[in-house]
């Protein structure tokens, strides 16, 4: 596994989590993509299950956050620079939040941050087994529609992937503004036979999650914000 060029990966799976989408990118974004990207980018392998070892993307060994979906990065920088003896790796497939996020992880010098483009199901794949101390996906995209409910990625099939990249006593923490997603977020997450909530149903709000712009919108919009914390037994 070594960090490449930037080339947005071609989705290989049918069923996808996320909407493709085109976002325009700022001057400054385009800078920073093109001036970090090779030193923080990584390339999601094309072929599901490509072995990716956390162990080339830092140089040193720290337990590692994979956040899933960081958007434009907001939470991922707060995170990681309020936590740094821990290493933060995010997954996206909009290019301009990738961006966005590069920019950002230079403007705070930080060096526990990596950049994963692609598909995070097939990223997950590919990581060893236990390799992760804590999974974030805040505010996944709901699919509200019934008959998109299969596109959600708090399913039975990827919450069993996930949890087995944890390592025991590691995190899965969600974040939804969806009320209805909120509590089948939960109802799958309490099926799952390798996770344990200890709190009782949703966890209170954790500070050293950041409110991020999405957030604020969904606050403002009077939605409130549901987390879901979970321990791999
Ligand atoms: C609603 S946004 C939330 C972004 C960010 N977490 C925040 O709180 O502002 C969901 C993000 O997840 C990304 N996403 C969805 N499925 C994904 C997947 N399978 N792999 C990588 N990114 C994904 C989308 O591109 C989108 O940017």
């Amino acid at each position: 596994m070594t960090i490449t060029d930037f080339h947005p990966t071609a989705p290989a799976r049918s069923i996808r989590t996320f909407h493709p989408r085109r976002g325009r990118m700022s001057p400054r974004q385009t800078g920073a993509l093109q001036r970090l990207w090779p030193r923080y980018g990584l390339t999601v392998p094309k072929v599901p299950g490509t072995p990716v070892e956390p162990d080339v993307l830092f140089p040193r060994r720290a337990p590692l956050v994979l956040e899933i979906g960081s958007g434009m990065g907001d939470a991922t920088v707060a995170m990681a620079s309020a936590d740094p003896d821990r290493d933060y790796l995010a997954v996206e497939v909009h290019t301009p939040g990738i961006a966005n996020l590069l920019d950002l992880v230079e403007q705070q010098s930080l060096s526990n941050v990596r950049v994963a483009e692609g598909d995070a199901l097939d990223l997950v794949s590919g990581l060893p087994a236990d390799s992760l101390d804590a999974v974030h996906i805040f505010f996944p995209d709901p699919w509200p529609k019934s008959r998109h409910h299969k596109r959600r990625i708090i399913q039975p099939g990827h919450v069993a992937l996930l949890r087995s990249r944890l390592a025991a006593g590691g995190t899965l923490h969600c974040a939804t503004d969806w009320a209805e997603y909120a509590e089948a977020m939960r109802r799958t997450l309490d099926a799952d036979p390798g996770l344990v909530n200890p709190h009782d149903g949703f966890a209170p709000r954790p500070a050293h999650r950041p409110v991020t712009r999405f957030e604020r919108r969904a606050l403002a919009a009077g939605r409130p914000v549901a987390d879901l914390v979970y321990r791999r037994c």
